[in-house]
């Protein structure tokens, strides 16, 4: 369940209609619901009450700092895959002490930063890993959580891009090798055992691939105990799906419920659940509005040239995902024609939506749905055009919590050669 919904023929974000926050601040631009961001966070906590947990929202799949400071003063955690994304947790008032590190390629200094404001743990990716973070945690004289994320094999059944639990991809350690990697691990002076984490994937609609993750992880945690390794927690990673269109995801109390009930019995009672959502929490709480430049009528086609295109919406063009868009004021004087949605960039991959039944005319205003995750992060600045601004709304308030990019902006810290 989200807000966004019409009343009196109108798109509306909680309280405010859409069109008004078009007016004020230009298009294309992301438009976030707190109440949204807040119900889903909930749905999570609540789902895991009564046992052992924490939720540590994924940053990369929405990390503008109004969205990141909502769920932090919600008590939220926070996953993390870089210093980027640690700096903007402080920013946001997010409490590091609460933030887990993920990540194939942590570099020293990202290491030594983390080190430095004290996260909760480092996901550790590779035996590598381990010497390096050893190592630099040596250096300031201090000594660093870890988890090792395993790879359990699992198929998640989703998108080859975003799959990540299988023995071919690039991530964790294989099952096989983890007790080795423990062991060196407890071996390792500046090091500290605290967990195990794994992450299969992303958009799963089926529960499962996690139940089948969760117990190979139960197996594994049962083996390093008999080595006298005991783990305090178990961080299962994202992934839970979301409804684009008609995929029906289970909701977080029945993902929590399939996991819980394998960690019932008292030997495995008190391992702390982690989860790190992101899409799940706010995909459904964004939408990214834009207008109708143009209508272009081919013996083919017809298109609809919107002022938004792949370089602030990247997942129909990179995964051929698929986003409702939907007119903030459905009109009753047109016929509805069927429209390729695209953007103004020199690529004939630079779509919105493909045959979409639409009442068109030029200056109408669109909303594409679900774009509240992986949609202003995988943004970029292809054909220089500037990033998009961010409207946060809260009830009948509306907040800027990033305003539009300057062109002058996209070349500042470039020079020109000397002659
Ligand atoms: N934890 C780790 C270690 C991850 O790699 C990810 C996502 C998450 C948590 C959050 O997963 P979520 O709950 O959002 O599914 N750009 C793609 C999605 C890439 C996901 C990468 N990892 C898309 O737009 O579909």
């Amino acid at each position: 369940m989200d807000h966004f919904h019409y009343q009196d023929g109108e798109l509306f974000a909680e309280e405010v209609p859409l069109a008004a926050i078009a007016a004020e601040h230009g298009t294309p631009l992301y438009v976030y619901s707190r109440a949204t961001l807040e119900r889903h966070w909930h749905a999570f906590d609540r789902a895991l009450e009564g046992h052992p947990h924490r939720i540590c929202y994924a940053v990369k799949a929405n990390g503008n700092l109004g969205v990141l400071s909502v769920l932090a003063r919600l008590g939220s955690g926070f996953d993390i895959v870089s210093v980027g994304e640690l700096e903007r947790v402080l920013a946001a008032g997010g409490d590091p002490a609460k933030v887990v590190f993920s990540g194939v390629g942590k570099r020293e200094e990202e290491m030594r930063r983390a080190l430095e404001v004290g996260i909760h743990c480092f996901n550790v990716e590779s035996e590598a890993e381990l010497e390096r973070l050893d190592r630099v945690a040596g250096e300031i004289g201090t000594r660093a959580r870890i988890s090792l994320r395993v790879n359990p094999d699992v198929d998640a059944r989703t998108h080859p891009y975003i799959s990540t639990g299988l023995k071919e991809n690039k991530f964790g350690i294989s099952m096989e090798r983890a007790p080795e990697a423990y062991a060196r691990a407890a071996d390792l002076a500046h090091l500290e055992v605290v967990g195990v984490d794994c992450h299969i994937g992303s958009q799963l609609t089926d529960v499962t691939p996690f139940v089948d993750a969760l117990e190979r992880v139960i197996g594994l945690v049962d083996r390093l105990k008999s080595d006298g390794i005991r783990l305090r927690h178990l961080d299962m990673g994202g992934g839970l799906g979301v409804r684009y269109r008609d995929e029906t995801p289970p909701e977080p109390i029945v993902h929590a419920a399939a996991l819980r009930n394998l960690l019932e019995d008292r030997a495995h009672r008190d391992l702390e659940i982690i989860l790190e959502p992101g899409r799940a929490i706010v995909a459904n709480a964004g939408v990214l509005l834009t207008r109708v430049e143009y209508l272009k009528h081919t013996d083919h086609k017809n298109f609809a040239i919107v002022d938004a295109a792949m370089n602030d919406l990247l997942r129909p063009s990179l995964y051929g995902a698929w986003q409702a868009i939907l007119p903030l004021r459905p009109r009753t004087d047109l016929p509805l024609t069927l429209y390729d949605v695209v953007g103004p960039v020199c690529e004939t991959g630079d779509f919105l939506g493909k045959e979409r039944e639409l009442a068109l005319a030029e200056g109408d205003l669109l909303a594409v749905r679900s774009a509240g995750a992986y949609g202003f992060t995988m943004s970029s600045n292809y054909n220089a055009r500037p990033r998009a601004a961010e409207v946060l709304v809260d009830g009948t308030a509306t907040h800027l919590v990033r305003r539009r990019e300057r062109v002058a902006e996209l070349f500042a810290g470039e020079s020109l050669p000397p002659a």
